[in-house]
């Protein structure tokens, strides 16, 4: 079955008569039994399984292309993090870990603390540049790729790097939240497990805080359902109901999201060429001049995500020196500060348009430029989304010159 199908047929009750149409919320603690200890394919108590788990755990593991859903499902947990943390525990203490430079800065401030307490050694690089990787990978136990990375939306080779890994003997590990099984499957390329913050486009409506690890591979699988259980990280009920529910609209919200991203990416990319709005730089995986565009084009499918960037220009000074770091984020802020539509707020994927300046925050690498603003696209009409955008950006401007 074709995924959109999958999204809205799969992890229903049997059809019976007067059988709900929606598996019921299982608010439950513990689970009957007698015999001792239970075997492994019993219930047993709430931080083992739930039943409200198996429909969208079967349902991802379909989604990423996993052969045998049923007997490896995918894996909730409490947050995306949770599920990070716990595919990072795969290796022995003391293991090498090649991870972005740009990446998810909770990655990046884990991987941070695991370094400094001995745990793990990490090693940053360049996603973009193959050979470098590649060059890295020796005595490496994991390789950690996102692609398109957050923000910087730069693309992996995931063919190519996920092939080198394996030969230098390391684990591939993807985080797949920004492009979402809908537009590329990891597995597929070679990665060995898929890591998700569901709380993004999965379950799409802001309202739900989870994660989730894929695998086709039945020992590591194990041992991520065993780390859930003794780490104790686990999805409440609730969420997972509220995931599920937010998975069956996953189609039709990407397709407008993503439209609506390559929609916006074009104007901004056009202002900024004609000078006629305050913009550096545009990026974007789905516009042709994206250095890895054709690259993007082969190993996603059906669209190029719904977050695009905008670097926002602070003006040059009087003697025609580039703008301070300080002035790009101070006409940045402005803009969002003249937004009336888009949210500001940290986030993405829900089906409200979300802005932030991501240097914000003290944990971004300084190579994430100051007046970078990630857009996060919804499913509004773009037209609202682009004059709210284009008169905020005015607004910054015009505020920018009556300072100078
Ligand atoms: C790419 C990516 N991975 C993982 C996470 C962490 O997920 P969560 O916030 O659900 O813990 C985020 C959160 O923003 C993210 O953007």
């Amino acid at each position: 079955m074709h995924p959109e199908t999958l999204l809205v047929s799969a992890a229903r009750p049997a059809k019976e008569v007067d059988a709900p149409v929606n598996e019921p919320v299982h608010l439950t603690s513990t689970f009957v039994g007698w015999e001792a200890g239970g075997g492994a394919d019993r219930r047993v108590y709430g931080r083992m399984s739930n039943p409200s788990w198996d429909g969208p755990e079967e349902l991802l593991a379909a989604l990423e292309g996993v052969p045998d859903p049923q007997a490896t499902p995918a894996l909730l947990f409490s947050s995306g993090m949770a599920a990070i943390a716990a595919a990072l525990h795969l290796v022995p203490v003391g293991s090498r870990v090649i991870a972005p430079q740009h990446a998810y800065n909770g990655l990046t401030s884990l991987l941070e603390s695991m370094g400094d307490s001995g745990r793990l050694s990490v090693d940053q690089v360049d996603i973009t540049d193959t050979v470098a990787v590649v060059g890295a990978l020796e005595g490496a136990s994991i390789l950690w790729l996102e692609s398109p990375t957050n923000p910087m939306l730069e693309v992996a080779d995931l063919p190519a790097l996920t092939g080198a890994a394996h030969a230098a003997g390391a684990l591939v590990i993807v985080d797949n939240t920004f492009a979402t099984p809908l537009v590329q499957r990891p597995l597929d390329l070679g990665a060995d497990v898929v890591v998700h913050s569901v709380t993004k486009y999965l379950a799409g409506h802001s309202d739900v805080v989870m994660g989730a690890a894929v695998t086709a591979d039945p020992e590591l699988q194990a041992r991520l359902h065993a780390h859930r259980t003794l780490h104790g990280a686990i999805a409440g009920p609730m969420e997972a109901f509220l995931a599920l529910r937010g998975m069956r609209t996953l189609a039709l919200r990407l397709e407008r999201s993503q439209a609506n991203a390559a929609e916006l990416a074009r104007r901004a990319e056009t202002a900024r060429r004609e000078g006629t709005l305050p913009i550096a730089a545009v990026r974007y995986p789905g516009l042709a001049g994206h250095p890895q565009h054709a690259l993007a084009a082969r190993q996603m499918h059906g669209g190029f995500g719904s977050v695009l960037t905008v670097e926002v220009a602070a003006g040059s000074g009087e003697d025609g020196t580039e703008p301070a770091e300080d002035a790009s984020a101070a006409a940045a802020d402005a803009a969002v500060r003249a937004l009336r539509l888009w949210v500001p707020a940290t986030s993405l994927g829900g089906v409200e348009s979300l802005v932030e300046r991501r240097r914000r925050f003290a944990a971004e690498p300084r190579t994430v430029p100051a007046g970078l603003l990630r857009l996060s696209c919804g499913i509004e009409h773009v037209d609202d989304l682009w004059d709210d955008l284009e008169q905020a950006l005015r607004a910054a401007a015009a505020g920018n010159r009556a300072h100078r």
